[in-house]
């Protein structure tokens, strides 16, 4: 009983400002510049037994590895882990990572730095045994300058990285440990821009022109003056755009920052359907010498937040189709790998999904490499906590000391990023009721316009202003008809909304001079594959808050028809339907694209993982992802629900999402049950059907025509496997991935949606199974193992390139069923 309020007590204490209780690794080897090289292959690593102690190691029993990685991914799930269910119930502990090198000796009049994307959390670097310093803060990226400690040519090098997560809870989802983002050596000559020293910034976009204002933070590292020439020429894709030069005198050990501005005649635009990009290539020239030379990737675009029209992007207004997500990449846990991020931003953008929200940190540089190139519009978020806790151990006790040099890193890394549109300084900060969150958010915000004043500031608010208890499922705290105190407090460019969705038609009464954007909302439910069969009979999940999760669903499933949803929260339709009907409203982030490990919501054993995705933890849609589909895109969609496999008589609620037709006739067997069109705001039709086996059948029809047609069938027993690879070309470097669904179907190749066998994985050749998932959050199995239990019918596995080029053979086998082979080529 009382762990099914947790998470209602954690959300009015936080509305109160109260909140005093606890509640795959790869190897990127790429050269992303002569500067930049990656630093994640040979590292060896140890995780602290109870009876180590925590300074310096002196074990003998390191195991080799690349990273990123992350290791509590690969314990085991225990109920009473201290990261708690919140944490996924995995396990944190603390971790040393070491890695010997070498440094070339003509490298020895250069500077030399180590750049490290993310270690979770209280890393400490050690270089020969020189202390380098403490990072708390687990998802910003920091570096050290080596150089003094460097030994040049043959003699070795060591680096011991520290990485404390023993502290537990710390995170209200799972974090994942260690070094789990990609670390890179960095080389520059002595004068060099300075790191994440770029500034490109584009005032005015009219007329066929384009202004690009470079501002250069340059650095000289000699103890004499020293003249340089400075040239940034500008890229697209190969060609040259345009150069600019300017000759400066630097003084000795100092940093200067340069302005310099160029015009592009006739730009091309970045927006989401064309994300076109410019790079500017600065070039640091000094005594005749190319000392350094660095790249920014950046977009030409203008946009705006209007009261009236909401989001408007190069002139034309663009509804923001968002979602949160958290960073861990399901199976593979937090450790980073470029290709898993791809793919799950190219389901979300399958799905129309045209904006993303780091939820609630910094991203992994690469994601908004990503977005930049694949068109969304992101919203990078700072914090989920400030000065006051939400969980005993986080980051607010690292507060005082770091939230000024943390922000001013992301907002340095970050700014630009085409992809970026606004700055989250923060997601249900417990002091938004009060003083003390209307002076942070100030203090945040006049940081954040110091250093990026081209962008909006925004925090995720919960909510920002009073919900009409008779409209909530919910008596949100604020019960004071007026704003909080950080929405009143004018530190925010734009009002974020976090659910609340009864108060947005009130925006423009409520906040009649602050534009829009519903930060994050919806929180619906769903296991995928599993339906209580009449859809109206649950309207929410447990069917009441107040009683525990398994009066709810036996084995703590969720019935997937959109009626599921966290008292706080809505369904999918709910939101979307206000979202849409209002301009001014700028759009929207559904909590989630993806599950995710950690805050099975409602927080009960067995439940591991989120109900929350649209996508499951293996990246298979659930139902609703075909009614975004429906909405968010043009192209034409019937999805049909639910499976067909019932008891002979039992009513079953079928529902369609479509769109671009007139009307859909459902066909049993062959006869109709007849034709349905969606009403006024309807997103879905439905018939109740008397279950019959045999083949349900769908047809759209826009004047009278077949746009699409869907079917399901009755499965028979399971009998056969089917397995289908997302690539069968992948990289051989070490890193790549793919993935591979396996289908269990019957002895006539109907896919068996309720099966649920054990299924096992093995590969042949130069390569590895670096995860298996179902997306079945009460599942206990290991995502490294190589075997896993289906949910219905579906398994996923995950293999990884070796860095040899070879053909792969993945072979998956079930106890009694036909297996199933398939082939993936890996070349240099
Ligand atoms: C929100 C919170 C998210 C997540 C979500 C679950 O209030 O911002 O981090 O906890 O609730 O519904």
């Amino acid at each position: 009983m009382i762990k099914t309020y947790t998470n209602t007590i954690i959300k009015s204490f936080a509305v109160l400002g109260l909140l005093t209780i606890a509640a795959c690794s790869s190897s990127d080897n790429k050269a992303v510049s002569d500067r930049k090289v990656a630093f994640n292959t040979g590292w060896q690593f140890h995780l602290n037994t109870p009876t180590d102690n925590d300074t310096i190691t002196t074990t003998t029993q390191w195991r080799a590895l690349n990273l990123p990685h992350d290791w509590s991914i690969e314990g085991a799930f225990d109920e009473k882990s201290p990261a708690g269910y919140g944490g996924g119930s995995l396990t944190g502990g603390l971790g040393w990572y070491k890695k010997t090198f070498t440094v070339k000796a003509e490298d020895s009049t250069k500077i030399t730095s180590v750049v490290f994307d993310g270690v979770y959390r209280n890393s400490q670097v050690w270089i020969n045994g020189h202390y380098l310093g403490k990072r708390p803060n687990g998802y910003i990226g920091f570096r050290y300058n080596l150089t003094p400690y460097l030994n040049y040519g043959d003699k070795q090098n060591e680096i011991i990285v520290k990485a404390d997560n023993s502290k537990q809870p710390n995170s209200r989802w799972y974090s994942g440990s260690g070094i789990y983002r990609n670390v890179w050596m960095e080389t520059t000559g002595k004068v060099h821009v300075a790191a994440e020293g770029t500034y490109i910034t584009t005032p005015v976009v009219a007329n066929g022109k384009a202004t690009i204002k470079l501002q250069t933070i340059l650095k000289n590292e000699y103890a004499a003056e020293k003249a340089a020439t400075i040239t940034t020429t500008i890229f697209k894709g190969d060609s040259k755009v345009t150069e600019v030069s300017k000759e400066v005198k630097l003084s000795a050990n100092a940093e200067q920052t340069l302005q310099q501005e160029a015009t592009i005649d006739n730009p091309v635009l970045w927006d989401i359907e064309h994300p076109e990009l410019y790079t500017a290539v600065t070039e640091v020239k000094a005594d005749d010498e190319v000392l350094d030379t660095y790249a920014t990737p950046f977009g030409i675009r203008t946009f705006t937040f209007d009261l009236n029209k909401g989001f408007i992007l190069n002139g034309k207004q663009v509804k923001i189709k968002g979602v949160c997500l958290h960073h861990d990449l399901g199976p593979l846990g937090s450790a980073f790998n470029t290709r898993a991020m791809e793919r799950e931003l190219q389901i979300m953008k399958d799905m129309g999904v045209n904006g993303i929200r780091t939820s609630h940190n910094p991203p992994a540089p690469e994601l908004l490499d990503l977005c930049d190139k694949m068109g969304f519009i992101v919203m990078d978020e700072a914090y989920d906590m400030w000065k006051q806790q939400k969980t005993p151990f986080d980051y607010s006790n690292d507060w005082d000391k770091w939230h000024v040099t943390d922000l001013k890193d992301q907002l340095f890394r970050d700014r630009n990023h085409p992809s970026v549109f606004m700055w989250s300084i923060g997601n249900e900060i417990p002091e938004q009721w009060n003083e003390q969150g209307a002076a942070i958010g100030k203090e945040l915000s006049a940081i954040v316009k110091s250093i990026d004043p081209t962008r909006p500031v925004t925090a995720a608010m919960n909510p920002p202003i009073a919900v009409n208890p008779t409209e909530a499922n919910i008596q949100f705290v604020n019960t004071a008809d007026k704003p909080n105190a950080l929405a009143a407090s004018g530190a925010l460019d734009i009002i974020g909304y976090n659910y609340a969705h009864q108060t947005y038609a009130k925006h423009k009464i409520n906040f009649p001079k602050t534009a829009f954007i519903a930060t994050e909302t919806t929180s619906a439910l769903a296991t995928r594959g599993y339906y209580d069969a009449k859809s109206d009979t649950v309207k929410m999940w447990p069917k009441r808050w107040d009683i525990p999760f398994h009066d709810g669903n036996p084995g703590n499933t969720v019935s997937a028809y959109d009626q599921i949803q966290a008292p706080w929260g809505s369904t999918h339709e709910a939101t979307w339907k206000v979202i849409k009907k209002h301009d001014y409203l700028a759009g929207m982030f559904v909590w989630t694209g993806f599950d995710y490990i950690g805050e099975p919501t409602p927080y009960e054993w067995p439940s591991v993982s989120s109900y929350f995705g649209i996508v499951d933890l293996a990246g298979f849609p659930k139902d609703v992802y075909y009614m975004y589909q429906s909405e968010w895109t043009t192209k034409d969609v019937l999805h049909i629900l639910p499976h067909w496999n019932w008891k002979t008589g039992q009513d079953v609620d079928v529902w369609a999402y479509y769109n671009n037709a007139d009307e859909v006739e459902l066909y049993l067997n062959g006869k109709s049950l007849g034709k349905k069109s969606k009403q006024g705001d309807d997103l879905h039709i439905m018939w109740r059907v008397p279950y019959q086996p045999g083949t349900l059948k769908a047809i759209s029809r826009k004047n009278g025509k077949t746009v699409l047609e869907k079917e399901v069938k009755t499965a028979g027993a399971p009998a056969a496997l089917k397995a289908t690879a997302d690539r069968a070309k992948i990289t051989a470097d070490g890193a790549d991935l793919s993935y591979i669904t396996v289908d269990i179907t019957d002895a006539n190749g109907v896919f068996a949606a309720t099966a649920n066998n054990e299924i096992t994985f093995s590969l042949k050749g130069n390569g590895k199974i670096v995860g298996v998932c179902s997306g079945d959050p009460v599942s206990h199995e290991s995502y490294k193992g190589n075997k896993h239990t289906a949910l219905s019918g579906k398994c996923l596995v995950i293999v990884q390139a070796g860095d040899k080029a070879d053909n792969l053979e993945l072979t998956a086998s079930a106890a009694g069923l036909k297996k199933a082979t398939v082939s993936i080529t890996t070349s240099k």
